[in-house]
């Protein structure tokens, strides 16, 4: 199984200068929750946004074109067939973490989308792809609390690709 995993603002906003444009730790946590049941992929700039990579025990599937490319505990991959191939090994669902090319390649493989959208309008560069949602079924939808650490309104929902 596939999913993707992201944060987007109310214009669908995701990343601004390589990181992510909020500081919100509740997002963190429940990316690290959903992403924990399996492994990651990424492209070779988000894994750059990453403080201390690899996500720990998860594997990190990292897509690069860049052939003399490596870095300690992360499976590089320079193609998508490569990436499916060796992901396939394990059982357990695929995140895909990332950035807006590694949204794209997917995008007509993904089975569930768990989006958190942020009720805000942040400045940033990058933004989530076109996602055609009459093909998704929402099937559960959270709101965040918002608090001292986390300031910003926000919402958890998990969408699954309709049959
Ligand atoms: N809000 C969120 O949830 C979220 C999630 C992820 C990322 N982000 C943000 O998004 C930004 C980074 O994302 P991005 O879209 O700019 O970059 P990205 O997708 O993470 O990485 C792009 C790189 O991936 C490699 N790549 C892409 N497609 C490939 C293919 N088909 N075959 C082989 N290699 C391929 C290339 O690496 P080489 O250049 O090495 O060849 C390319 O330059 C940052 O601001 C980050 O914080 C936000």
């Amino acid at each position: 199984m596939i999913t993707f995993v992201w944060a987007e603002d109310e214009n669908g906003l995701i990343g601004k200068d390589g990181e992510l444009p909020w500081h919100l730790p509740a997002d963190m946590a429940f990316f690290k929750e959903i992403t924990l049941t399996g492994d990651v992929a990424m492209g070779r700039k988000t894994l750059d946004s990453i403080p201390n990579p690899p996500l720990k025990n998860r594997v990190n599937y990292v897509l690069t074109r860049n052939e003399g490319f490596s870095q300690d505990g992360v499976e590089i991959c320079h193609s998508k067939e490569e990436l499916i191939e060796r992901a396939s090994a394990s059982d357990k669902p695929l995140h895909v973490i990332g950035g807006v090319s590694l949204f794209n390649v997917f995008l007509d493989e993904v089975d569930m989308l768990y989006r958190t959208v942020i009720h805000e309008s942040f400045e940033g560069d990058t933004y989530i792809p076109d996602i055609d949602y009459s093909q998704f079924e929402l099937v559960e939808e959270k709101e965040g609390t918002v608090d001292e650490k986390n300031r910003h309104s926000h919402t958890f929902q998990i969408f699954k690709r309709k049959q």
